[in-house]
């Protein structure tokens, strides 16, 4: 199946061979792919470097730094996609929102959006206000070739929540509030938002992006009725809209606790279910009833257990991962800024490794580090029946 609306451009060749892909279409893949939610990051001494003295969303507006910083851990984990080095509130920030990113808080809205007057200091975004965008997907697909870029954005709920709030919140109680008490402006904000993330997340396709996620984080703090009336038609209005503009394009839906949304969130135009490491892989294969390929999970804290007992996880995660048309692996939230950047790509290499899903003899076969590989079946063998 083509990936890109220019077979013939050399960016485009082998991209149909992508694991990650073909993964999220369902089709066979040599070993399971996997990336890292915040692979580009703090974890990364070279990330740190390149973004000393520069403000958060200074690099993200800056084609040169989002190239180089994108790349960054596909060059050292060998992940098999990249994600654009971006943020979910870049968007919001180039229709003219006054929003900075707090180095260890995160966005923080000057004057938060609360009232229909608020509202009208959101325009809506077209193409030419992100050119800087275009410009480093355009650089990017070229330097990865055969290697996918996601693009992504902020799912309405998610981003209405750091824009009502004013920053990040714990209870979420403006937003719920506003949701509630005035209806009509809650889905005129959410509509508006819905706009300017379809419209990012366009952009980032047009430019070359061939996969995108649309992270809804913070949709578990919501119950499933609310999750229903007032915020999936809006990121459905996204994912759909995006479907048809760029059939070809698999759509990841992701959020953190969503167990009880999960198939609510897929129905919502998803072709790929993120899943956090609170749900197990098999009972959301079963619970979006094998419909759809899946993405995740390992906790993220995990990474920072021994190795062997790492190394378990891993594997029973891409065991229960066979149970789904396709499993990208990743975590089941973002890689934590004090992870052991060694400790990620060894999780690459073993996913690697653990070769074609349904060809459980493979491992037999392949060359492994054996002093390793034994350490990581005695501890299979030491926690069996836990
Ligand atoms: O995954 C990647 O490697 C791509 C980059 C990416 C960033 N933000 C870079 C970033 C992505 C996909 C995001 C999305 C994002 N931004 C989400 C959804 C994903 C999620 O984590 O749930 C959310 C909620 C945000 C808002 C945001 N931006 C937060 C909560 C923070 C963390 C604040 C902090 O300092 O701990 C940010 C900042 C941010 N975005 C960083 C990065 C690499 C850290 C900034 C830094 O390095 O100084």
């Amino acid at each position: 199946m083509s990936t890109s609306e220019h077979p013939d451009a050399p960016s485009s060749l082998g991209l149909e061979h992508s694991p990650l892909l073909r993964a999220a279409r369902g089709a066979s893949v040599p070993h399971t792919p996997v990336w890292f939610m915040r692979q580009a990051g703090r974890s990364l001494p070279e990330y740190r470097a390149l973004r000393e003295g520069v403000a958060m969303l200074t690099a993200c507006r800056t084609p040169e730094l989002v190239t180089e910083i994108t790349l960054q851990p596909v060059r050292r984990h060998g992940v098999d996609a990249a994600i654009l080095f971006s943020d979910i509130v870049v968007p919001v920030q180039a229709v003219g929102l006054d929003i900075e990113i707090a180095p260890g808080v995160g966005p923080v809205v000057a004057q938060p959006v609360r009232t229909r007057a608020d509202l009208d200091r959101l325009p809506e975004l077209s193409a030419d206000m992100v050119p800087d965008i275009t410009q480093a997907v355009r650089a990017l697909v070229a330097e990865l070739g055969p290697v996918p870029l996601i693009g992504f954005a902020g799912a309405p709920f998610t981003l209405a929540s750091y824009l009502v709030e004013g920053g990040p919140s714990k209870n979420h109680e403006r937003t719920k509030a506003l949701m509630h008490g005035d209806p009509q402006l809650w889905h005129d904000l959410c509509a508006r938002l819905a706009q300017i993330s379809g419209a990012f997340l366009r952009v980032q396709v047009e430019a070359g992006a061939s996969a995108v996620q649309l992270f809804d984080s913070w949709a578990g703090f919501l119950s499933r009725r609310d999750y229903l009336a007032s915020v999936e038609p809006h990121s459905r209005a996204v994912l759909e809209r995006l479907g048809r503009n760029a059939p070809d394009v698999p759509r990841i839906h992701f959020g953190v606790g969503t167990g009880e949304l999960l198939v609510d969130m897929a129905q919502a135009g998803a072709d790929v279910i993120g899943v956090d490491y609170r749900v197990g892989l098999a009972d959301a294969v079963a619970r979006t009833q094998g419909r759809y390929a899946v993405q995740g999970n390992l906790d993220p804290a995990l990474l920072f257990a021994p190795w062997p007992a790492l190394a378990a996880q891993v594997r029973r995660i891409v065991q229960e991962g066979q149970a789904a048309p396709g499993h990208i692996f990743n975590l089941g939230h973002g890689v934590l800024p004090e992870t052991d950047p060694d400790v990620l790509t060894r999780v690459v290499a073993l996913v690697h490794e653990l070769g074609s899903p349904g060809h459980e003899d493979h491992e037999d076969h392949e060359d492994h580090e054996d002093h390793e590989d034994h350490e990581d079946h005695e501890d299979q063998a030491g926690h069996a029946g836990s």
